[in-house]
């Protein structure tokens, strides 16, 4: 495997899912233990915050699987209503957190500027970002991608303390997300390299060593093509890591992709 890369398998339930849900992820999680025996490959969730509590107590007898946040406020405590801060989600046993989601950045109107605030202030908490970007189908459509993510990776720089340890970026097109259409494995490679070469900017071994996954309709049925390309290192998943067989299936192919 390329510079000691792991393969990493991050599941983002989104807005679903109620405590039922994740009884029944548990238990099927229970009976697929062995799928979680590879030093190679990282498989984390990223459940609503409702069930973030719950989850971290249950997944206490599954170390294997990590737990990530869908994202965060940048202010540690406050009068902030109804966000959540970065040291309350360490404070429950997370270990990552999402920031830049395409949903958030063009449903809710996140922009660079608050985002870089998000990723500093996760990173001086002690998690881990997983850092998304991606071009709209407009901008891909005007072949503006490669622009597009230069851009949304610019909101890092500045940002101190950033590791290949405690950054891994999602590259996501946005035309991909949740529409069933998946970029081809030649679309990813081509876009992760592109990544990889940006952010040699901090070091060429950073830029190596950084994890960097690829989501957008990724689901049992495509995750080998996708996954095989040298510069993809995993994969976020949305509506098929909700599919719990689907997700484990997922899984159980990148164990034996990997080997
Ligand atoms: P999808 O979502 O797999 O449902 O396309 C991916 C994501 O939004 O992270």
């Amino acid at each position: 495997m390329t510079s000691g890369r792991k393969k990493l398998i991050f599941g983002n339930w989104k807005m679903n899912c109620l405590v039922a849900d994740q009884a029944n992820f548990i238990s099927e999680l229970e009976k697929n233990r062995s799928n979680f025996a590879n030093p190679s490959v990282k498989v984390a969730v990223f459940p609503p915050f409702t069930l973030l509590n719950l989850l971290s107590i249950q997944l206490k007898q599954f170390p294997v699987v990590e737990l990530g946040a869908q994202d965060l406020f940048y202010e540690n405590k406050g009068a902030y209503t109804g966000e959540i801060s970065p040291v309350q989600l360490k404070d429950i046993g997370c270990e990552y957190v999402l920031v830049g989601h395409s949903e958030r950045r063009h449903l809710i109107g996140e922009k660079d500027d608050l985002l870089s605030k998000k990723v500093s202030a996760a990173i001086d908490a002690g998690l881990k970002v997983v850092f998304c970007i991606g071009e709209k189908l407009e901008q891909r459509d005007r072949n503006l991608q490669l622009e597009t993510v230069s851009r949304q990776l610019s909101a890092l720089t500045g940002i101190k303390n950033l590791t290949a340890e405690n950054l891994v970026v999602a590259y996501e097109p946005v035309w991909a997300i949740g529409t069933g259409r998946n970029a081809t494995g030649a679309q990813a490679q081509e876009m992760h390299k592109y990544i990889r070469e940006v952010m040699k900017v901090r070091s060429s071994q950073f830029a190596e060593e950084l994890h960097i996954l690829y989501g957008g309709s990724v689901k049992s049925a495509n995750i080998e093509e996708i996954i095989s390309k040298p510069d993809v290192d995993g994969a976020l998943i949305g509506g098929a890591s909700i599919v719990w067989n689907e997700f484990f299936d997922i899984i159980s192919k990148v164990n034996k992709l990997v080997g």
